[in-house]
């Protein structure tokens, strides 16, 4: 069983793929901490995100089990890892890992939930279950303003919502494998809905395709 779930940034996809994997127990992959660990190395060795040498190189090393969870989630990360997500043979060199363990999940579990950009529509075709979950940009930024302040940072909502509208317009409108949801996706809007509701909401459509 492959859950798919696609959508742009700060929409609550992971939460609720943790939600899923959690009820069913099913692996879970988070692919944009794929992206955001290429970023991490090349910014780490000095180089630019949009040096694509440095990140070929960083994404061909990278070891998806040592990934410094931490370090990888700042919003500098975030806009570095949208630069190098569009370059094609950074998202090659990745591509085996992800859709080996949509396949082979690990520890045996009967099923894998993977969320990102392209998993509906390039990393996994085939799946079961596809959702594109989406909010607007005002109610993501929010949230992710709500948690960095809960982090103790004091960064304006304002430029928060500068930053998300950025990330979705680089991440639709670039060449390889834009943000678009799959012809076969089901399309979960969370702008008014709780964690809660948008995982019941989850649940009934998942539970609908297996039906
Ligand atoms: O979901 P996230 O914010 O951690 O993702 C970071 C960046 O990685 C995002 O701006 C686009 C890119 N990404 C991608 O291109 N394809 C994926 N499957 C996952 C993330």
């Amino acid at each position: 069983m492959i859950i798919a779930i696609d959508g742009p940034a700060a929409a609550g996809k992971g939460t609720l793929a943790r939600q899923i994997a959690g009820h069913f127990g099913y692996a879970y992959l988070d692919t944009g901490s794929l992206y955001r660990a290429v970023a991490h190395a090349v910014m780490r060795d000095g180089k630019a995100p949009s040096d694509s040498g440095a990140a070929l190189a960083a994404a061909e090393q990278l070891d998806p089990g040592a990934i410094d969870q931490k370090a990888i989630r700042t919003a500098e990360i975030g806009q570095a890892a949208s630069i190098v997500a569009a370059m094609q043979p950074v998202r090659d060199a990745i591509l085996a890992f992800q859709r080996h363990f949509a396949e082979n999940p690990p520890e045996r579990a009967p099923g894998a939930v993977l969320d990102g950009r392209d998993i509906g529509t390039v990393v996994c075709p085939d799946a079961d279950v596809k959702l594109f979950v989406t909010a607007s940009p005002e109610v993501r930024a929010h949230r992710r303003w709500l948690e960095l302040k809960g982090s103790g940072s004091s960064v304006p909502e304002a430029q928060i919502l500068d930053e998300v509208r950025e990330r979705d317009k680089r991440d639709q409108e670039r060449a390889t494998s834009p943000l678009i949801p799959a012809a076969d996706a089901h399309l979960l809007d969370t702008s008014d809905l709780s964690i809660e509701a948008s995982f019941e909401a989850a649940l009934a459509i998942i539970e609908s395709v297996q039906a």
